[in-house]
């Protein structure tokens, strides 16, 4: 698979734990994003972030519009959102459309917010997200 990457930006600390059980599995380093923070040149990029209000983080949408396909050759979106509904980035998917990127697949996790899907997302959704990424980069 050549070299991965695994990057996040969080809110509520949601991403940060599914960025994190993925980059151990991976032996890679979880790196957080910054508005100031340029991507790496990558094979495989997974990218991990929450919803709010309906969108994805601004800071992973403006380091998405800072991707370029001679830098990256593939993402991985892991998204945690506490709706079913509403559990993709639609935002970065259309920039790595545009950019023609190649996206694999979009991993979903329940993220939970006040009261709504609390203690989300737990050990168990977790795994099953590793396990999801292993099973793509394999
Ligand atoms: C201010 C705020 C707004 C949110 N809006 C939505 C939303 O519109 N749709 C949704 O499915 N989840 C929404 N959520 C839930 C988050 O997407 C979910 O908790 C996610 O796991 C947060 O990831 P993070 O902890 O990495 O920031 C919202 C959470 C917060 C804090």
């Amino acid at each position: 698979m050549g070299k991965v990457n695994v990057v996040y930006a969080t809110k509520t600390k949601h991403s940060q734990k599914l960025a994190q059980a993925i980059a151990k599995e991976l032996n890679v380093e979880a790196v957080q994003i910054i508005e100031e923070s340029n991507p790496e040149k990558t094979d495989l990029l997974f990218i991990i972030g929450g919803i709010y209000g309906g969108v994805c983080n601004p800071v992973l949408i403006s380091y998405a519009n800072k991707l370029d396909k001679n830098l990256v050759d593939k993402v991985v979106l892991v998204t945690s959102s506490a709706s079913d509904s509403g559990r993709c980035q639609k935002e970065i998917r259309n920039i790595l459309q545009e950019k023609e990127i190649q996206l694999l697949d979009e991993i979903t996790c329940p993220g939970g917010i006040l009261f709504v899907r609390l203690g989300h997302p737990n050990k168990k959704e977790i795994q099953q997200v590793v396990d999801r990424a292993k099973q793509i980069i394999q």
